[in-house]
């Protein structure tokens, strides 16, 4: 094991199933929205690996932006204060939204900012979340699409972070305890 993958206890997602479950949520994405111009919203830092091979999935055109909220900072607990750091460049009105992000925790960010974007005029605000942990939700946000259900733990790679790091690790897997205690 490599340096890095040496701080996890568990390998949850290789890089293989991750890329596989973005192909089935293409093809869901491809169906829904056919003959719809789609605007992908991807949420920063998180989301960056899945925008990249999620947007790659999709044969058909996109436009993409982004949008930068942080409601962790470098802790493991979700403070509930979510924070506009980037704000979209786009505007939604009329459009069809998809936002695209890596994981749904407590579901707090993903709750504040569908109501955001919902404000803004926009024909559809959908989600796309490639992870969800079903124990640590704390409110109901309706994601349309959801790569993965796993366990209430500490996960890092592909776009997840433990005080930044670890978002390039190309399979997710849980944060060895050591690291952050
Ligand atoms: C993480 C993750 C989600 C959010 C999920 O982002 O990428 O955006 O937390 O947690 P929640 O459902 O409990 O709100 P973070 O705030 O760590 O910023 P980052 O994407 O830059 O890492
Ligand atoms: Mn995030
Ligand atoms: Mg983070």
């Amino acid at each position: 094991a490599s340096d890095i993958e040496a701080d996890l206890t568990e390998v949850l997602c290789t890089e293989d199933e991750i890329h596989a479950k973005l192909g089935e949520l293409a093809r869901r994405i491809e169906a829904d929205y056919e003959g719809r111009d789609l605007l992908l919203v991807g949420v920063l830092k998180g989301a960056i690996m899945v925008m990249a091979d999620l947007a790659r999935e999709l044969e058909r055109h996109v436009q993409t932006d982004w949008m930068a909220v942080s409601s962790y900072g470098a802790g493991t607990v979700s403070s509930g204060v979510v924070r506009i750091l980037k704000d979209l460049d786009s505007d939604l009105s009329g459009r069809h939204v998809l936002i695209v992000e890596d994981i749904i925790d407590s579901g707090l960010t993903l709750s504040w900012l569908l109501s955001n974007l919902r404000t803004r005029g926009a024909a559809s605000v959908e989600i796309c979340a490639l992870f969800r942990k079903p124990e640590a939700l704390k409110v109901h946000v309706d994601v349309k699409y959801v790569g993965f259900d796993i366990p209430n733990k500490f996960v890092v790679g592909y776009g997840l972070d433990f005080a930044e790091k670890y978002r390039n690790l190309r399979d997710v897997g849980v944060l060895a305890p050591h690291v952050y205690s």
